[in-house]
């Protein structure tokens, strides 16, 4: 027998299980011994009951915006580094661990009819992010949205130019997508940026991987653009919430902007900032060809994916798989 320092034996512990050098949170509600240990003034309420995931570009400043004027839904508070987005279980902040999270939601005041959310667009594609959210969040419903993968692509590539990224306001939008692997670092970045977030079917997969099937409501982002009344309806009934809240008085067509806007008296409207909607030339037809070529596979692969989970395949993938 051995006697060693805590420290080394905490270093000979993470040597041999380097895999648990990482915490996961769970929710300490769900064991009776941690629930005992746990403070009184914390509140496992205090937990989102669901999550928009993103991808990032598709619509989900709209969504969040539309869900915050729900009566019986509640957002996070904003974050001072990320705005709206607490942006937890990606990156940095997961090492800050529950607490941290937690302070982001108020207290409901009836944890039962009261929904707490939170969106954060990147986590749609970040490898560890389904395992740490199913780990602290079993029973979250997880909303994504999906428009077509080129488009979404060129609209990242649109934001990244008008955030004055010296990489996109020197490569063509054609250049940066058909990047090859001798292209500099930051070019292959951009790229990487533009195109992974749309091989959907590859990230839903690893999503389904930890969330049951029924836990999961894909929003065809064309949809919410064109009709954000009928898709809140939707996104009510798939979350169970009662009564349903009628968008038709609280959200209207702004032809200034081209989009749905919040109502705010009979002739105003509060519409999102001017980054989200932005007004840009159309894709050029190389890159639409070279994008409907790459994405090709994987849209097939969604539209099965679709089909078997008994999902409707959204207007947009119907009419990419057509062409
Ligand atoms: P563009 O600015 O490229 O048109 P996100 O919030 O996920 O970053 O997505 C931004 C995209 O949301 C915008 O991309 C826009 O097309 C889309 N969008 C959908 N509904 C909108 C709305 N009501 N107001 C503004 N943008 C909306």
């Amino acid at each position: 027998l051995q006697q060693v320092l805590p420290m080394q034996l905490a270093f000979k512990y993470f040597d041999l299980f380097p895999e648990e050098k990482e915490p996961i949170w769970q929710n300490p509600c769900s064991y009776k011994r941690h629930i005992e240990i746990w403070a009184t003034s914390k509140d496992c309420n205090r937990l989102p009951k669901f999550l928009v995931i993103g991808p990032q570009k598709t619509g989900t400043t709209a969504l969040y915006t539309f869900l915050a004027m729900h009566p019986a839904i509640m957002s996070n508070y904003p974050s001072p580094e990320t705005f709206e987005e607490v942006q937890f279980f990606n990156g940095k902040n997961y090492i800050k661990g529950l607490d941290w999270y937690m302070e982001f939601f108020p207290i409901p005041n009836n944890a039962t009819s009261d929904f707490l959310f939170e969106k954060s667009a990147t986590y749609f594609d970040n490898e560890r992010v389904p395992m740490r959210a199913h780990a602290l969040l079993p029973k979250a419903k997880i909303i994504c949205i999906l428009i077509n993968p080129a488009k979404r692509a060129y609209s990242w590539y649109q934001h990244m130019k008008s955030h004055q990224d010296a990489t996109a306001l020197n490569y063509t939008f054609y250049e940066v997508i058909t990047a090859t692997e001798d292209a500099p670092s930051s070019l292959l970045d951009l790229k990487a940026r533009c195109l992974q977030p749309g091989l959907y079917v590859q990230h839903l997969l690893r999503w389904l991987d930890y969330f049951p099937t029924r836990q999961l409501f894909i929003i065809d982002g064309e949809q919410l653009r064109s009709d954000p009344v009928l898709t809140m309806t939707h996104v009510q009934r798939f979350l169970h919430i009662q009564p349903l809240y009628n968008y038709s008085q609280s959200l209207r067509y702004d032809p200034k902007k081209g989009f749905f806007c919040q109502v705010v008296s009979e002739e105003k409207n509060k519409c999102l900032g001017r980054g989200k909607g932005r007004v840009y030339l159309p894709m050029e037809p190389a890159s639409d060809e070279y994008l409907r070529q790459y994405y090709k596979q994987d849209n097939i692969a969604l539209s099965k994916l679709l089909l078997r989970l008994n999902h409707r395949v959204p207007q947009w993938l119907q009419e990419e798989l057509r062409n």
